[in-house]
């Protein structure tokens, strides 16, 4: 098994990363919050087909976190996902500590709007994305990465995030990886592990409101209604909506009527204290 070299500040990740470019070597960063599951580990497989090297950072950013969200019971555990990397064939785990990203005297914020004020996540957690791309701008400049991947499963963080790169002009090529899901079709995430059994079972609705509201629309029905439907049919499953919308796949804009493709249906809802976020696309590509 390859050894999996473990960088706990910038200056052992640059030491790396900096050897690795003098031998011309290209490398792909898989930017986390740590708890890793198989859905990581598929970004970890894409990130290995586009590069030389692959950095995994585990860091649970607190910027992305307002206050009474789930910072301090985020799951944490160093050690196993330092084992799942190391078995998967990464590289290099890069986990700081706070203090590191953040020393005493911090005070640069990245604001990002775009796709960053879209209506959706953001309605709900205001200063979520101006934590994200302060984090991960700084994730991307530290490695000095070739390519960075990021899942489908956070779409509109996606979007972020290429505007970010774009606007930013950073030497970096952004790779989505498609969501990978549970048998029952819920997407794969660190937060699951918050659900009871019953609410587990009950979580399933979101994929199957998403796929049968898709499903809809390509057989003609009107946005407003399949949505509406979609809608209906988790509040009946028991849980809270907090957005069930059809938008612009590439923009995040509002849409009016089924012929303004690309089309992807975005969905938030509640299931008691756990909150849960999915998107399909409603053509393939
Ligand atoms: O998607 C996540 O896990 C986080 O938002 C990210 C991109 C690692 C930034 O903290």
């Amino acid at each position: 098994m390859k050894t999996l070299k473990i960088a706990r500040t910038t200056d052992e990740l640059r030491l790396h990363a900096d050897a690795w470019r003098a031998l011309k070597h290209t490398i792909a960063l898989v930017p986390t919050m740590g708890a890793l599951h198989e859905g990581h580990l598929s970004l970890v497989e894409t990130a290995r087909r586009h590069a030389d090297v692959v950095i995994v950072s585990v860091f649970v950013n607190p910027t992305q976190f307002a206050a009474g969200e789930d910072y301090d019971t985020y799951p944490r555990d160093l050690d196993g996902d330092a084992e799942k990397l190391r078995a998967a064939g990464v590289d290099l785990m890069y986990a700081p500590s706070v203090e590191e990203m953040y020393p005493q005297g911090f005070a640069t914020t990245v604001h990002v709007e775009g796709p960053a004020k879209a209506g959706l996540e953001d309605a709900f957690r205001p200063t979520h994305f101006d934590g994200v791309a302060t984090v991960v701008a700084k994730l991307l400049i530290q490695s000095g990465c070739h390519v960075a991947v990021f899942g489908e499963k956070d779409y509109q963080q996606l979007l972020v995030i290429k505007q970010l790169v774009r606007d930013l002009d950073l030497p970096v090529k952004i790779v989505p990886a498609p969501t990978m899901r549970e048998a029952d079709g819920l997407a794969m995430s660190s937060r699951n592990a918050y659900l009871s059994r019953a609410d587990r079972e009950r979580a399933a609705v979101l994929y199957r409101a998403l796929t049968e509201a898709a499903a809809a629309i390509r057989n003609g029905a009107s946005l407003s209604e399949a949505c509406r439907k979609g809608r209906d049919m988790i509040e009946n499953a028991g849980l809270i909506v907090d957005y069930f919308e059809a938008r612009n796949a590439e923009t995040l804009a509002p849409v009016e009527d089924a012929t303004q493709e690309p089309l992807r249906l975005l969905v938030a809802a509640r299931l008691g204290q756990v909150r849960l976020i999915d998107n399909i696309a409603v053509h393939e590509t």
